[in-house]
């Protein structure tokens, strides 16, 4: 997370209906996500698999993260579509490979 750039992204355990969903990483590049819920989201993604840096949130003023007024699961891809594109995501966790964190409950998540 501290050698974010502009957006990272990670596996997540415990979530989307899986033992784990992550970024399908090719080449040094995010291609695609696996998960168990809709994968159709342009970033199907939980909120505990990303980091943004404070530079992106200062210099796009305008992007908010909807406590209401999305769809259900889709807050994550409404806010990251505002503010960065798929092909702009950073992998960690070794290329998105390691599950380093695991969701305990709807909103909290625990990293190792
Ligand atoms: C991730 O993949 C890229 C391209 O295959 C490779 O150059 C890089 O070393 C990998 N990074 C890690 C941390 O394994």
């Amino acid at each position: 997370m501290r050698t974010t750039r502009k957006v990272s992204v990670w596996p997540v355990g415990l979530v989307g209906g899986r033992r784990y969903e992550r970024p399908l990483v090719e080449n040094g590049k995010v291609v695609g996500w696996y998960t168990g819920w809709r994968a159709d989201r342009p970033f199907a993604i939980d909120m505990a698999g990303f980091a943004v840096s404070l530079q992106v949130i200062l210099s796009n003023p305008k992007a908010v993260f909807k406590r209401r007024g999305s769809q259900p699961g889709m807050q994550e891809s409404d806010f990251l579509k505002q503010i960065t594109t798929v092909e702009e995501l950073e992998p960690k966790a070794n290329n998105c490979t390691k599950v380093l964190i695991a969701l305990v409950r709807r909103g909290s998540a625990c990293a190792y």
